[in-house]
């Protein structure tokens, strides 16, 4: 299969995000309580976007939704139609489901691999989105899995329709490693409620499972998927992380 070409060198993900939700889960509510990854500011833009861009009913994909505490407030006062959220975590789809409660809309949690997930979608051919999202997860593949993930989003995608990735983002000419040490040189400064073991955890997610891209990268890789156009409608201040659409 396709997928067993371009995804067999990927490390076991279950492993890293049954790890990721039973030692860090803690970490990372503290992390998204207090702001520190810009949350609050990313997803009031991406509500904004969501309101402007589909003044008609849209169909949302939300992969790595995580909890989707924030993705819940984003889409409050959007035409948002059906919602589907895919996480390896069963914990995180469990409060997925009770935060989306709310939401006026067709809703499915699966639990599975995203990139699996994609490819049987694709190979179906019975699943068509308008927005395709995914925060904080992509980063995990290298780059020639996320070419392949890209390229599987455009396949999946109706006319029109957008993928957003949410996601950490190195500066043009920064390095792997000089992006890494930047970002925890930050959070040893802000994120002042973290504990000296938190910050060890933190360290050593980041060092051996986070893969940013540069703006530039991602942008080649969406051109050679043919995706028409593409832009970055939120930078931080410390131009750590960024919100990417790339159209259809
Ligand atoms: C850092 S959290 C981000 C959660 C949420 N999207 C947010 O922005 O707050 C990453 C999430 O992606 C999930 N994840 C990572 N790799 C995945 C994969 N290959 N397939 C499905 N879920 C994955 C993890 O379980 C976790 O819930």
């Amino acid at each position: 299969m396709q997928i067993m070409t371009h995804l067999k060198n990927h490390k076991n993900p279950s492993a890293s995000v049954n790890e990721f939700f039973n030692d860090q889960w803690k970490l990372y509510q503290k992390a998204l309580n207090n702001n520190y990854m810009g949350h609050r500011e990313i997803y009031g833009v991406l509500q904004k976007f969501l309101i402007e861009y589909f003044p008609q009913p849209f169909a949302m994909l939300d992969l790595g939704c995580g909890d989707a505490s924030f993705t819940c407030q984003a889409v409050l006062n959007t035409k948002i139609a059906s919602y589907q959220g895919i996480d390896l975590s069963k914990v995180a789809l469990e409060i997925a489901q009770s935060n989306m409660a709310l939401i006026p809309c067709k809703k499915t949690f699966i639990k599975e691999d995203f990139s699996k997930f994609v490819d049987e979608l694709v190979q179906s051919q019975d699943n068509s989105f308008d927005v395709i999202m995914t925060s904080f997860a992509l980063h995990h593949f290298n780059s020639e899995q996320k070419d392949w993930i890209m390229g599987q989003l455009f396949h999946l995608l109706n006319t029109g329709g957008v993928v957003i990735v949410i996601d950490i983002v190195r500066r043009a000419e920064e390095t792997r490693e000089s992006y890494i040490r930047r970002y925890l040189e930050n959070v040893r400064q802000s994120w002042s409620l973290l504990s000296s073991q938190e910050f060890s955890m933190v360290e050593e997610h980041m060092t051996s499972s986070d893969f940013p891209e540069t703006q530039a990268t991602l942008y080649e890789l969406a051109q050679k998927q043919n995706f028409t156009r593409f832009e970055s409608i939120y930078s931080d201040p410390l131009e750590t992380t960024q919100l990417l659409c790339f159209y259809q």
